[in-house]
């Protein structure tokens, strides 16, 4: 009853591209107002910008950050978020079934990207749900052109002398699913991508498009819906998106632990058809993935309030603020090395969303903002899951789930780094039973342990709240060894464990 696996530097997967760290920023509920811009917040800078925030982004170590939406960005009008903001109007938000004030808009974007630093960059979506070509050649050109056209014109007039440089752009979100304002077929959508792409790459050949994947993996069109519009935009985009969520379904949390099953099964299943359909049409080229939106996400708990008449058009009102206990962390922290696993073909990934919607990081209006449990196990992923991914394949004790059937109770993955240094992730899914873990290292010069972090609790309900920020956090766990080229530890029930070598 122990599990087992083999790291050798000769067996891996592929390099981790920095966008896996991804996240993204709604205009949904108080993700953007009171979340990352509150004016009048004793930390808020002079634009507006929470610099608790900001801070926090900071820690978490995010890259890519996708915005304006997500549902939001289907009946999207760029130009209503641009300019002096008392002169900008105030709009229905069809998708939220809010009021969008645009107080807050692309320029501010930019401006939290640029505080956040280096590392962030821009993903941006346009609406191809109420809009089409023109609209997206009309934004790319009012970011992007340096100067001397009417629209780079305007956006100097506005304050940003310098173009945003945006390279990132998601043709439209979701558009599969039948709450889609403005949702389209696949052979409707797979023909506007394409002359979407063709043009955006008129104007700048150099772009990096996302073509809409499906919803998730049990849409009715799901691979069918890619095929199709791969067959359509194959040479004109880099990239096919994909969107999972997971929560318990019926009370069945054995199956919710093994969540990142569904997740690798997916996105095993999508390679297959991005290659199917390379291989159709005798091309050299690879599409790779972006799992642009993943998360644990209560989803039946919306569903519940979704169609209530409290949801008339209020701003900023608070939506899918979802509070994660140690377990979702757990499963959490089990998608993470599911799209480690796969960062062969997963080049772009994104957390869905950044701050208070369905987030890692929580805020209240006037009150410092906190970390979700959710926020350790990507901080960590982030901080160490750069460099190789090694070939972890495990030789793990089993448990039956309902969902998946027999499914490892051990889910790992292992990163060189280019000092040489190895950090494995690994989830023990048991909660009741602790599991011991021997991985045999292979052509690997590491003596040594430097840190076994867990995140676990005599609790797996444990949560962190505004008035106990610090309930839940990573601890160090004694007794992990390494001798002769053996790693030994312990992995608690129910458990995220980070095990750094060097
Ligand atoms: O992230 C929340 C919502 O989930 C997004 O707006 C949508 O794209 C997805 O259905």
């Amino acid at each position: 009853d122990k599990a087992r696996f083999t790291l050798d530097p000769a067996f891996t997967i592929g390099e981790v591209n920095p966008r896996l760290f991804g996240s993204f920023v709604e205009h949904l509920g108080r993700c953007v107002y009171t979340g990352i811009f509150e004016p009048g917040h004793p930390e808020a800078d002079e634009a507006g910008l929470r610099t608790d925030v900001l801070e926090l982004v900071r820690e978490l170590g995010v890259t890519a950050v996708r915005y304006p939406g997500g549902n939001f960005v289907s009946g999207y009008k760029w130009e209503d978020s641009v300019g002096p903001a008392e002169d900008r109007p105030r709009r229905l938000d069809l998708a939220w079934r809010s009021t969008e004030s645009n107080r807050f808009g692309l320029s501010e974007y930019i401006g939290f990207l640029k505080k956040i630093g280096p590392q962030a960059e821009p993903m941006m979506a346009v609406n191809l749900g109420t809009r089409g070509v023109a609209e997206a050649l009309e934004l790319q050109e009012y970011a992007n052109h340096p100067a001397g056209t009417a629209l780079s014109e305007q956006r100097i007039a506005h304050g940003d002398k310098d173009p945003f440089g945006i390279r990132m752009w998601c043709l439209g979100n979701e558009m599969d699913g039948p709450w889609q304002t403005g949702h389209k077929t696949a052979e409707e959508y797979g023909r506007v991508a394409a002359e979407t792409a063709r043009a955006m790459r008129q104007i700048d050949p150099s772009v990096e498009l996302v073509a809409c994947g499906s919803s998730n993996q049990s849409m009715p069109t799901f691979a069918e819906w890619e095929a199709t519009v791969l067959a359509e935009t194959y040479d004109l985009v880099d990239y096919v998106s994909l969107h999972a969520y997971y929560e318990p379904q019926d009370g069945d949390v054995d199956s919710f632990l093994a969540s990142a099953v569904d997740m690798e099964s997916f996105i095993e299943n999508v390679v297959a058809t991005c290659d199917h359909i390379g291989a159709r049409l005798k091309s050299k080229k690879k599409i790779n993935l972006s799992f642009d939106e993943w998360n644990v996400w209560y989803m039946s708990r919306w569903h519940e309030i979704e169609n209530s008449a409290e949801r008339d058009w209020p701003e900023a009102p608070r939506l899918l603020e979802d509070n994660y206990s140690v377990m979702d962390a757990v499963v959490f922290g089990s998608l993470l090395i599911a799209l480690l696993r796969h960062a062969d073909r997963v080049t772009v990934a994104c957390l869905a969303q950044l701050v208070n919607v369905i987030a890692p990081i929580m805020t209240e209006p006037g009150d410092p903002a906190w970390r979700q449990t959710t926020f350790f196990p990507f901080a960590q992923a982030s901080r160490y899951g750069r460099g190789e991914v090694l070939d972890v394949r495990v030789d793990s004790p089993t448990y039956e789930t309902r969902k998946y059937g027999e499914t490892d109770l051990l889910h790992a993955t292992a990163v060189r780094a280019e000092d040489g240094s190895v950090t494995v992730f690994a989830v023990n899914r048991s909660r009741t039973e602790a599991l011991p873990l021997e991985v045999t290292l292979n052509g690997l010069e590491l003596t040594s342990v430097v840190e076994h972090g867990v995140l676990a609790d005599a609790d797996p309900d444990a949560r962190n709240t505004l008035a106990e920020p610090d309930r839940v956090a990573p601890r160090a766990v004694q007794g992990t060894t390494l001798q002769d080229g053996t790693l030994g530890a312990v992995l608690e029930p129910l458990s995220w464990n980070v095990i750094r070598l060097a």
